[in-house]
């Protein structure tokens, strides 16, 4: 496994909607790996595959005292209520903002074996799967603040995803 270099704002490739993955072969599955790691090198809790330049639709989980996942073209089916909740992103550095999110959400994807799942969540899992996926699809948290009073210059202990 690598540790992929992370892209920051303004990379035109954050901004972009991702491809949807044929075929689960072995490039993905570095790939997968790759981000893992580099995740972890950056002590993030989420990644999508835009954020190490790769435009395609496979993102990367991995919540503490959990067991880190992967999903192949995950999508939300379902979310339910709306929370406030303190954001963070690898690929805005230096800042964090409130912004709301789903209460409850309910993801299906694949995973790296090419078996449908389905992943319900919520708290810190439902807010990274929203996350991530807003990446898939050119969209970052910055998109969600009600105005730019709630962005802030960020603090050490603030989540990164
Ligand atoms: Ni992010």
């Amino acid at each position: 496994m690598a540790i992929l270099s992370m892209l920051t704002l303004p990379k035109p490739i954050l901004r972009q909607k991702s491809k949807r993955v044929k075929n689960i072969d072995g490039s993905i599955r570095k790939l997968a790996g790759d981000m893992i790691e580099t995740m972890h090198a950056a002590s993030g809790v989420g990644l999508a595959a835009p954020q190490v330049g790769v435009p395609l639709r496979v993102i990367v989980l991995g919540m503490p005292e959990e067991e880190d996942f992967v999903l192949i073209n995950p999508e939300i089916v379902r979310k339910v209520g709306e929370r406030l909740v303190t954001e963070g992103c690898l690929s805005v550095p230096g800042y964090f903002g409130e912004i709301q999110r789903a209460q409850r959400v309910t993801v299906k994807g694949k995973d790296l074996s090419g078996k449908e799942i389905r992943i319900k969540a919520e708290e810190l899992l439902a807010q990274a799967l929203e996350h991530e996926i807003d990446h898939l699809n050119g969209v970052l948290y910055i998109d969600h603040l009600e105005s730019n009073d709630k962005l802030h210059k960020v603090e050490p202990e603030v989540t990164l995803l």
